[in-house]
């Protein structure tokens, strides 16, 4: 008995399997390597003195992805796989949807002809657009979300509920992922974006360890505890015990479920700062500048709901997410390719 992951070269995928591992699950995962490297699936392996099976291929390959299914007995999927650079999905719609819609749609016609039918994905609070009211709880309604990628995001969960209502069979986790950041704590593995980062931290340990000159900060007049925006960020740690939880449920209910993962509160972009110089003792040089195109300017989870039903709460805290991203930073100052 397995467990697939796809897309689990990547940031949260290699934090899931070496998870998985520790938990003594077998893992088979599915990557194409397109935003990652297989060196972290060999440190996770390292890690967790392990092995799992890595088969390389495109999950929109039915094809490929029916041999993955014959050839290995996998019994639940975990779906990370899939493109996230909210700016590149404005320039390149076709190749985001074609991307997490269609890899999506091949995944379930074969997860339906091998008679597997439990699955989580990585959803997004982006699928929530600019809520009104914190903190965000899962009926609060979807909203619009301003790019391609959050439109993919909102267009798989609803097709991943008309599968569920389809056939009774299909157990399915929507997991809203506030912001994941962090890293294990062992510094081995962590995130490792291609080219300039798109998201707060890894751009604000790329200046603390010399890649960047300075940080922007995309606005400095929001209606926020200081101006800047504020996020509810998570560790990746937290997020994968949240995956765990979520899996375990699966396993004795059917139909499609929600599940905000976040800590519940809200930290600005000032707030991050001060804690990364804090833990790393480089000071972080920043520029306040306009407002970035779709941001809103605050967002933190209700994360009660997942509490309740699955008896997870995230555990670690701002500086602990700092500490953990610093530590993998500095100990790989150029990632993967250190
Ligand atoms: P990531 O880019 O590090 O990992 C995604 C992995 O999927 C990569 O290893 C990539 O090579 C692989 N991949 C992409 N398309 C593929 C395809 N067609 N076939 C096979 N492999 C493919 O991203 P991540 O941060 O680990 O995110 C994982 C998932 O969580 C994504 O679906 C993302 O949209 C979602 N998510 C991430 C965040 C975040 O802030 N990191 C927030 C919300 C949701
Ligand atoms: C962004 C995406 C969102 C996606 C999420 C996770 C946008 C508009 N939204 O969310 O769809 O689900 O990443 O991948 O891109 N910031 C700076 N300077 C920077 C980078 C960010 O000031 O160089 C600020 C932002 O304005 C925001 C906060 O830091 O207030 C967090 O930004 P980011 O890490 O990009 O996450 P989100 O905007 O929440």
């Amino acid at each position: 008995m397995a467990v697939l992951v796809t897309g689990g070269a990547g940031y949260i995928g290699s934090h899931m399997v070496l998870s998985l591992l520790k938990e003594a699950y077998e893992v088979v995962v599915v990557d194409n390597f397109c935003n990652s490297s297989p060196e972290a699936l060999r440190r996770v392996c390292s890690i967790a003195e392990r092995e799992c099976s890595v088969v390389e291929g495109d999950i929109r390959d039915e094809a490929f992805l029916d041999k993955v299914f014959k050839e290995n007995d996998i019994t639940e999927v975990l779906h990370f796989a899939g493109l996230k650079a909210v700016g590149e999905s404005v320039s390149a719609p076709l190749k985001y949807y074609d991307n997490n819609i269609t890899g999506t749609l091949t995944l379930c016609r074969v997860m339906q002809r091998a008679g597997v039918r439990n699955l989580v994905f990585s959803s997004s609070a982006t699928v929530y657009g600019d809520a009104k009211n914190m903190p965000i709880s899962e009926d609060c309604p979807t909203g619009t979300p301003t790019n391609p990628y959050g439109r993919s995001k909102l267009i798989v969960e609803e097709i991943l509920r008309d599968v569920a209502k389809s056939d009774p069979e299909w157990s399915i986790a929507l997991l809203r992922y506030f912001n994941p950041v962090g890293a294990h704590e062992s510094g081995l593995i962590g995130e490792d974006p291609m080219g300039e980062p798109n998201n707060l931290v890894p751009y604000v340990a790329q200046v603390a360890v010399g890649r960047r000159p300075r940080l922007s900060i995309f606005g400095g007049d929001y209606q926020t505890k200081d101006g800047t925006g504020v996020r509810d960020y998570i560790h990746v740690e937290d997020l994968v015990a949240g995956h765990l939880a979520a899996m375990k449920k699966l396993a004795t209910e059917k139909g499609a479920k929600i599940w905000n993962l976040g800590t519940g509160h809200g930290s600005s972009v000032l707030e991050v700062v001060e804690a990364f110089q804090r833990v790393s003792g480089r000071d972080i040089s920043y520029t306040i500048i306009d407002r970035r195109e779709g941001d809103i300017p605050e967002c933190w989870a209700d994360p009660s709901h997942a509490k309740k039903e699955l008896g997870w709460a995230a555990t670690k805290s701002l500086n602990d997410m700092m500490a953990d991203t610093w530590r993998w930073q500095s100990k790989n100052p150029d990632g993967y390719r250190s």
